[in-house]
């Protein structure tokens, strides 16, 4: 999607190589044109797979979900990271570590709003390792629903995520593919 990644080249900060600092539109302050327009390359991606849900991750992975689930017409159910004190029973509860926070964290979906039978579009903002589309692939199982695909708006290319959800069976569709944040700068998969 060229329209994000010219937003990448202009204001993405290269933290070192393995990480990409996109706190200006999609990490911090979002910009929401662009989420608008993400949101529907993910529906048109994924048009003809009878989508009847979007499912995310707290907090990144809600605005660009949210316009998917938009542009399809569809709701989205965000997984939380924090269970409060309404969210006690009937949950679908899975681990998931995050290699950047090197920390595990519990995420959860309530029973009622993921049910058998339905097809599940995952999306959501980074895909490192994968263990948060996988975590969440989890979950989607779990219910007897199916995952009809992942939307990622970032792959990091280099990293193990997209092999492993792919070897996996899970069709993954990333709008902005790089290579390598080598040398301080950033380089897409043509
Ligand atoms: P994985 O799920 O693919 O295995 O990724 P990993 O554990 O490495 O990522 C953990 C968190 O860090 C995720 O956010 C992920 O989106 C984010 N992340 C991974 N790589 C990058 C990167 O290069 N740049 C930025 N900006 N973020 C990255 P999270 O902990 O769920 O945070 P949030 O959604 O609450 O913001």
């Amino acid at each position: 999607m060229q329209m994000l990644k010219d937003k990448i080249v202009r204001e993405g900060i290269v933290l070192n190589d393995q990480v990409l600092k996109v706190d200006s539109f999609l990490n911090h302050r979002v910009d929401p044109g662009l989420m608008q327009a993400i949101g529907q390359a993910f529906a048109a991606a994924f048009a003809e797979s009878r989508i009847d849900l979007v499912l995310t991750l707290e907090s990144s992975g809600i605005a660009p979900a949210l316009m998917a689930a938009m542009a399809l017409g569809v709701p989205l159910v965000f997984a939380r990271k924090q269970l409060s004190l309404t969210m006690r029973d009937d949950l679908y509860v899975e681990p998931v570590y995050s290699f950047t926070k090197q920390q595990q964290s519990q995420v959860a979906v309530s029973r009622k709003f993921l049910t058998e039978g339905q097809s599940v579009l995952i999306v959501d903002d980074f895909l490192a390792h994968g263990e948060a589309a996988f975590g969440m692939a989890r979950i989607v199982e779990a219910a007897g629903a199916r995952v009809a695909g992942i939307g990622i708006v970032i792959e990091k290319s280099f990293q193990s995520g997209r092999a492993k959800l792919t070897e996996a069976g899970y069709r993954v569709e990333s709008l902005a593919r790089i290579a390598s944040l080598s040398g301080n700068r950033v380089e897409f998969v043509e």
